[in-house]
């Protein structure tokens, strides 16, 4: 299947973007500035995504519990995604790549949302890779939501219970149709999953890296990979 080079790349990654904190104190400037660069450096992904062959980025933006930070950080990344989106739907085109977002959406302030929803409409029949926002999104939260849909059906009478099994479920989840992370990335050198993705990441390769996210360029993007490409996948089986 494929070339000896195609096999190594991972189809899908998936970041936990963390560190802007502490690239800004490391500065000595505001948070907020971090975001910033954190923000350029999310830009340098989007520009060399189609030529590293991966399909699918899901990026940690925003998690359910983000929002008890102080309102000035949360108002300023919510600001900041609607920059970001208007710094940067044209080279989405350009580029061919899809946007699609996961987590409580409608959780969202009503203009991030609007522009969210916009740009994604926009790249929808883009081919070329597929850029994932995780917004409000929580691991926990996420599967809850899918047991929320499935009970649902059950008590409508539409569903029985024997029929839940992992395919259903997973079904049910926000993104049903893209395949789980090969590939998981954080930055910034902390050892936890901060509640991302916690049914996906079931048996995805964990890369982690000292590296602050507003440092993270293509070499360091390069070098995930080629440390990926090492990874024996057993999935519990033995080969
Ligand atoms: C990650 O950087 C960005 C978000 C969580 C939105 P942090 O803001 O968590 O940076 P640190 O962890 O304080 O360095
Ligand atoms: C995870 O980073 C969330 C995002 C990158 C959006 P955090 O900085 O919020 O995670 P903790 O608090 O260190 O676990
Ligand atoms: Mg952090």
């Amino acid at each position: 299947m494929g070339t000896e080079t195609e096999k190594h790349v991972p189809r899908h990654v998936a970041i936990i973007m963390d560190g802007n904190g502490r690239w800004a104190a490391r500065h000595g400037v505001e948070r907020v500035e971090g975001h910033r660069k954190g923000a350029l450096a999310v830009r340098q992904l989007v520009e060399n995504l189609a030529d590293t062959g991966i399909e699918y980025v899901t990026l940690y933006a925003f998690s359910t519990e983000n929002w008890k930070r102080s309102k000035e950080e949360v108002d300023a990344l919510m600001e900041l995604l609607c920059e970001f989106i208007d710094a940067n739907l044209s080279v989405m085109i350009e580029k061919g790549l899809r946007l699609l977002a996961t987590g409580r959406i409608d959780g969202l302030p009503e203009k991030s949302r609007d522009r969210l929803k916009l740009a994604i409409e926009k790249t929808a029949s883009n081919t070329r890779g597929t850029l994932i926002l995780a917004l409000n999104y929580g691991g926990r939260a996420e599967i809850v939501d899918a047991a929320r849909k499935i009970a649902s059906e059950a008590a409508a009478g539409t569903l029985r219970p024997d029929e839940i099994d992992e395919t259903l479920f997973a079904k049910n989840l926000y993104l049903p149709e893209i395949p789980d992370p090969d590939l998981l990335i954080r930055t910034s050198g902390e050892l936890r999953l901060s509640n991302f993705l916690l049914w996906e990441l079931s048996y995805s390769e964990i890369y982690v890296t000292d590296t602050l996210w507003p440092d993270f360029d293509k070499a360091e993007l390069e070098k995930a990979i080629v440390a990926y490409g090492t990874r024996n996948r057993r999935f519990g089986g033995r080969k």
